[in-house]
């Protein structure tokens, strides 16, 4: 029986997914080492529950009622110890997620199941740094996690029925469609989603037309509903340089990160998060409708 979810980094996702996890009634403890990452997260979480209240999504006694499910902490060790659940959300460095899952593995209770909401990397390998393989599995949710339907469920090697099943429940409580697929890098949704981000990087470079141009082109002669820099900003294109990384490094060729994607990572263009991506977020007149 799952009730406490600890949802570890509070960045663009984990935000999300303690949102529509405490929607769902959970009690959600965010955890995150950066104390101003985990204000940001407060303050956005808060206004998710304005917008919501003020287009009916939500009403104001569920609202009241989520807000008193969700906590903060800053000691991983300390919240994985009465968990159910643990959802990561760390940045796709597997270092990074490598140390997650050994302090969770030294800190949880032994029922306690493991997710990953890595895009792009192995749940078999994550897996590996705890020593529950068959509690653990991805559950990728997608961005902006309280408005997308989705969350595609990749199991593991050793990932058993149980976890699945769990998973599959949870993600339905906090309002969401499931997928479930077997490993592979980049799963189905990134393994397209990061080779459209990519190309529109090669063409921007190329001089093919404006980002604005290029983004139109792909809604309105493809019928995306966003452009792929509207979305690379959205996403984060630290992040979507990083998936780009480990898809190269698994896939071959066909992933190589653009150069300009890298040029904007280096200059501190991340996107949406930091002001200014592909479109600059600070000057409102500017951004893409
Ligand atoms: N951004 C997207 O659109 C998107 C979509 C689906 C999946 N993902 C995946 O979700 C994961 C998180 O991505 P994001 O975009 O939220 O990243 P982000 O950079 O916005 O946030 C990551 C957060 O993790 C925190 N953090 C770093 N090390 C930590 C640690 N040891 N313990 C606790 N917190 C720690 C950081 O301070 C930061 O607040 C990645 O694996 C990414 O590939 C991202």
């Amino acid at each position: 029986m799952i009730n406490h979810i600890v949802v570890v980094g509070s960045g663009v996702m984990g935000r999300g997914i303690a949102y529509v996890g405490a929607v769902g009634g959970y009690a959600i403890t965010i955890v995150d080492v950066n104390e101003k990452a985990l204000q940001n997260a407060k303050s956005e979480i808060e206004s998710i529950f304005d917008k919501g209240l003020a287009r009916g999504k939500i009403s104001a006694e569920m609202a009241d009622q989520a807000k008193r499910n969700l906590y903060y902490e800053s000691n991983l060790a300390h919240a994985a110890k009465n968990a159910d659940l643990i959802i990561e959300a760390v940045p796709e460095i597997i270092s990074i997620k490598k140390q997650v899952f050994e302090t969770i593995e030294a800190n949880a209770p032994s029922q306690c199941y493991f997710a990953t909401n890595t895009s792009t990397m192995s749940p078999t390998e994550i897996a590996s740094f705890a020593n529950r393989p068959e509690k653990t599995i991805a559950m990728h949710f997608f961005n902006p996690v309280h408005k997308m339907p989705l969350v595609e469920i990749v199991r593991g090697l050793e990932t058993n029925d149980d976890t699945v099943e769990t998973i599959r429940k949870v993600a339905e409580k906090m309002g969401k469609e499931t997928v479930v697929i077997n490993e592979f890098p980049g799963f189905v949704t990134s393994r397209i989603s990061a080779l459209v981000g990519n190309e529109a990087f090669y063409m921007l470079q190329e001089g093919l037309g404006s980002p604005e141009e290029i983004d139109k082109a792909i809604k309105l002669g493809l019928n995306y509903p966003m452009g792929p820099f509207e979305l690379g900003d959205l996403v984060g294109l630290d992040t979507r340089l990083n998936n780009l990384k480990y898809l190269h490094e698994k896939l071959g060729d066909k992933y190589r990160p653009a150069p300009l994607l890298e040029q904007y990572v280096k200059a501190g263009r991340l996107g949406r998060k930091s002001g200014k991506g592909v479109y600059d977020y600070t000057k409102e007149e500017l951004v893409p409708k």
